[in-house]
């Protein structure tokens, strides 16, 4: 079989990518491979407020109901992403919301949104990137909007409405930063745990935790024991893993196209050898489809010195398979 799909499935695991709407619907080479790769999908903006709430008292969902159509008729399963993050929010939030309405309207809209949905969704980020350590608190917490009008317990009341509105949907917690074997990640890993074993604890509905895996090519930077422990302990207090955001940052590789796709399949290969062996590892999702459609070819930050567009994904711009989609395949034999 040639569907990363089909190897995952072996592999006990399901395999897709996060997608592009549009593109969904305007290329058929696209929507194909998608069709014939995935057994999960998530979308990468369509279901964030920014998309879905054009003003405070009004919802648009017609590209989030398409999507959640395409995923059940073709028994796709589906991510939702997300229901509270401190980015992506709408150009009104900051104008409109406020100490006295913010609790009313996080929850008002997780019931309207996931409620919408209950029942044919795989999972939901409830809760994305609450954690940074930077930020100085005791807690761990990211100091958002969300957190500055409702306060701490922002994060448990989501889960709960959450619940309330799709109790079969897995709910998870979604962060980035937590991969690397440096101190800062060490720090992150820590503070993310402490504040899910306190929910936990809580008895707050939570079923899985998201590893987004940004990663980088450069083989210095290195991902290992710190991670794998990390897994072990979701798995201890009875989580879930998802790889929920997975590409590789390309910046430091060298120009020549084929030796860098070469160092990007070893990174997706040597990350999955890390993870895979951990059960309770259950989906791995890369950050698109192709190449020309990444996140990292936006914004002066990410882009390479060469100029040249980063290739992190698995299919390049003709949607030919890349040695990275070996890789990934090869890992998923490999459990
Ligand atoms: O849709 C609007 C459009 O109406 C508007 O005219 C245009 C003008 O800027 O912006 C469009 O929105 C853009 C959106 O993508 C949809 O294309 C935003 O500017 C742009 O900032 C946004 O970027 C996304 C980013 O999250 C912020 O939401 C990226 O595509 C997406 O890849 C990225 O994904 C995040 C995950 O959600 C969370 N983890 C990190 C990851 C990478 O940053």
């Amino acid at each position: 079989p040639h569907s990363l799909k089909a190897h995952a499935m072996d592999a006990r695991m399901l395999f897709g990518f996060a997608v592009n709407i549009q593109k969904l619907r305007d290329d058929a080479g696209y929507r194909a491979l998608v069709e014939q790769q995935c057994s999960i999908i998530v979308a990468e903006n369509a279901m964030k407020w920014q998309a879905l709430r054009p003003a405070i008292d009004q919802f648009s969902f017609a590209d989030a109901d398409a999507l959640v159509e395409f995923a059940s008729r073709r028994h796709i399963r589906l991510r939702g992403h997300n229901l509270c993050w401190h980015e992506a929010l709408p150009e009104w939030f900051s104008r409109q919301v406020t100490a006295v309405n913010a609790r009313q309207l996080l929850r008002e809209h997780i019931r309207t949104v996931a409620g919408r949905y209950a029942g044919r969704m795989h999972s939901w980020d409830v809760v994305n990137e609450a954690i940074e350590v930077k930020d100085g608190r005791p807690d761990g917490l990211r100091n958002t909007p969300w957190l500055q009008l409702i306060g701490t317990d922002y994060i448990e009341m989501a889960f709960r409405v959450a619940r309330d509105a799709d109790p079969s949907a897995l709910l998870t917690y979604n962060e980035y930063g937590i991969e690397q074997e440096t101190q800062e990640a060490a720090m992150k890993r820590a503070a993310v745990l402490l504040m899910l074993r306190r929910l936990k604890q809580r008895n707050v509905p939570l079923d899985a935790v998201g590893i987004q895996s940004h990663l980088q090519a450069q083989p210095a930077y290195g991902y290992g024991a710190g991670l794998r422990r990390f897994v072990q302990d979701c798995r201890e207090i009875g989580l879930e893993v998802f790889v929920t955001e997975l590409d590789v940052n390309d910046r430091t590789l060298p120009s020549d196209v084929s030796a860098r796709d070469i160092g990007v399949a070893s990174r997706y290969r040597s990350y999955l050898d890390l993870l895979l062996p951990e059960r309770n590892v259950t989906a791995v999702l890369t950050w698109g489809v192709s190449d020309d459609g990444t996140w990292l070819n936006n914004g002066k930050d990410r882009a390479r010195e060469d100029g040249l567009p980063q290739r992190p994904l698995l299919f390049d711009d003709h949607l030919r398979a890349k040695p990275a989609f070996v890789a990934v395949r090869d890992a998923f034999d490999a459990r």
